[in-house]
């Protein structure tokens, strides 16, 4: 389907990926969490498991339902939002903010869709780690709150680095996306683990590329229980 990254949603709305992507939106808009979830964050075990696909796709559809929707690219090491939404990478972005550089209006750019706004990665720094986890990411959270219905945010893998398990302790839901034919169960388990000790609030799992084993009606799905995904 997808050898580069794109927004399949918008340039094929018809597809079954697009329909999967509107069906995954019902499961947000709709979920029966007792609390309100506005931000949150995907990420995954490994690298190349396709949460930033995610995320841009995700976002466009609930966009599209006329919901506020900002997206935070919050991977400081390999960020690509600002390159599926074809923005300068020399824009002014979320390290320029928590550098002291800028205020959060400075850093949210329109992305030409309707109601979806994005701050991109800014330019990358030496200590992403130490970044993240200061006082700073969860005041720019708190201020996109208040802007937006959705705070989608792109992240590292989390076996390999430590930022999504720092930045799943600060919003308020976590989708787990598992790249079928990329990452073993076993992985997937031991990433849930992880976020789950820094009190992570795991709202499901996407199965991405499930074309690779069963029939292509099924690219994505959801499901709620994690332990059953990774079965
Ligand atoms: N369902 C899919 N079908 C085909 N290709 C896909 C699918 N999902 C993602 N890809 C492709 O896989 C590659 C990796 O996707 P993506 O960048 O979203 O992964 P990622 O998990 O964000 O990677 P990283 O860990 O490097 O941030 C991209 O080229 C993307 O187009
Ligand atoms: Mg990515």
């Amino acid at each position: 389907m997808m050898d580069v990254r794109t927004l399949v949603v918008n340039h094929s709305p018809k597809s079954i990926w697009a329909e999967a992507f509107r069906a995954f939106r019902t499961k947000i808009l709709h979920s029966k969490k007792d609390s309100i979830v506005k931000s949150i964050l995907f990420t995954s075990a490994s690298a190349g498991e396709g949460k930033s696909v995610t995320v841009a796709n995700t976002a466009v559809v609930l966009a599209q339902t006329g919901k506020k929707v900002i997206i935070l690219d919050c991977d400081l090491r390999k960020p690509v939002q600002h390159e599926i939404f074809k923005k300068r990478k020399t824009n002014r972005g979320l390290t320029n903010f928590l550098n002291g550089e800028c205020s959060i209006s400075d850093i949210v750019q329109d992305t030409g869709i309707p109601n979806l706004r994005l701050i991109t990665s800014g330019p990358i720094l030496f200590n992403p780690s130490e970044l993240l986890d200061s006082d700073k990411v969860e005041e720019a959270i708190f201020s996109l709150k208040s802007q937006a219905d959705y705070i989608i945010v792109d992240s590292p893998p989390v076996l390999p680095v430590t930022d999504a398990c720092i930045l799943g302790s600060k919003v308020d839901g976590i989708i787990l996306v598992v790249g079928v034919g990329k990452v073993q169960p076993e992985m997937a388990l031991r990433a849930k683990e992880h976020l789950e000790t820094v009190n992570g609030n795991i709202l499901g799992v996407i199965i991405n590329r499930s074309d690779t084993f069963v029939e292509q009606s099924a690219y994505y799905h959801y499901c709620e229980n994690v332990e059953k995904a990774a079965n």
